[in-house]
């Protein structure tokens, strides 16, 4: 069973050829970071543009790498959001055009499935059922995964994603774009005690996360630092930022496992490639006899491999494809847990 995975909801164009749902056969990811670095974040309309210019070349080179032909492929994985409408669109008419063409499935696969799923992809892998938290740029949440198309919401941020945090914080500081590997650098040799930062623990036993009131406090401290003429110690203020951030989704990552009774925690998305995150989460996960499964930094930022993953798991379940006239989604449509703790899992449809 081959499938061609393919990634286009932000500021990546990305294609994986997958066999039998495990082996990776190659996996090409062309990122923007140049275009849109120079603004701070992502600029949609670039961004969409640059997909059309790339996914051609993107694909043809992860057919060449994996040494097959669009005539060997049984599915298409194509991401269909959440994301970016013009990018997203890029990708999923590029795959349906394809599939029409070849009179194959194109299976419309949800970004956050691909994240919460990239677990399978190398390492240690999960068994079911597994708290998840997946951060990135647009994310921060907090899932029961209970199986391949089932993820219960248990979480959410009420305002900016971890990874916006980063990337807001790295802006103000002037250190580019992404926030994310650069701060992480920098508090490397930064001092995490240095300044206090606030938490936000919101209600006590609340698994919601908020990062505004953070990032505001981080402008405040540069603000009053530059107009007192104070130097600016960038490396202690990184550290500082990244602690109060990591203490945070570590402590309710392992909260919804003990809450869930789930013996095993995985951490997705780009932020789960911060080495600080990954450290603490091992750190605790041995205090607590939990589990914890992080996929290698590759597999964290946006892939097509996990695409290509979640959808061989729909085609496995009988998923026949996605209609022509199928459209794009913008916002994750699963739905919270709701507080009874009956199950209304969010599935795939
Ligand atoms: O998953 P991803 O590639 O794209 C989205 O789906 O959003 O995540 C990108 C985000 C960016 O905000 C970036 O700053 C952050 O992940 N990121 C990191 C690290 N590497 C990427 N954040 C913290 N530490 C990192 N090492
Ligand atoms: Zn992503």
């Amino acid at each position: 069973m081959l499938i061609l995975g393919i990634e286009s909801s932000c500021d990546e164009t990305a294609a994986a050829v997958m066999a039998d749902g495990g082996r990776l056969l190659s996996n090409v990811v062309d990122t923007q970071i140049d275009i849109h670095s120079r603004y701070g974040g992502v600029v949609p309309e670039l961004a969409s543009r640059r997909h059309l210019e790339t996914i051609h070349g993107v694909v043809s080179r992860a057919l060449a790498e994996a040494e097959v032909d669009l005539a060997d492929l049984d599915a298409i994985a194509v991401t269909r959001g959440p994301g970016l409408v013009g990018s997203l669109l890029v990708g999923y008419s590029f795959a349906k055009a394809v599939c029409q063409v070849r009179k194959i499935p194109c299976l419309g696969v949800d970004h956050l499935a691909g994240h919460l799923l990239s677990v399978f992809l190398a390492g240690e892998k999960p068994e079911f059922p597994y708290a998840a938290l997946a951060v990135s740029g647009g994310h921060s949440s907090l899932y029961r995964v209970e199986d391949f198309d089932r993820f219960l919401v248990l979480g959410r941020t009420r305002d900016d994603a971890a990874g916006e945090a980063f990337d807001k914080v790295a802006k103000l500081l002037e250190l580019g774009y992404p926030g994310g590997p650069v701060i992480s650098r920098l508090a490397a040799t930064g001092n995490p005690g240095a300044i206090a930062f606030p938490r936000a623990w919101l209600d006590q036993e609340s698994l919601d996360f908020s990062f505004s009131g953070l990032k505001t406090a981080v402008m405040n401290h540069v603000h009053r630092a530059r107009q007192q003429g104070e130097p600016l110690l960038v490396a202690d203020i990184c550290a500082s930022f990244q602690e109060a951030v990591v203490e945070v989704l570590v402590e309710k990552t392992f909260r919804a496992a003990l809450n869930e009774n789930l013996a095993t925690v995985a951490v997705v998305g780009g932020v789960a490639a911060n080495g600080r995150l990954r450290e603490k989460m091992v750190q605790r996960g041995l205090e607590t006899d939990i589990r914890v499964c992080l996929p290698p930094p590759e597999f964290c930022t946006d892939n097509a491999a996990m695409i290509a993953l979640a959808g061989y798991h729909l085609l496995r379940r009988g998923q026949a494809g996605d209609a022509l006239d199928a459209d794009v989604y913008s916002r994750s449509p699963w739905p919270l847990r709701p507080p009874s703790g009956a199950a209304a899992a969010g599935a795939l449809s």
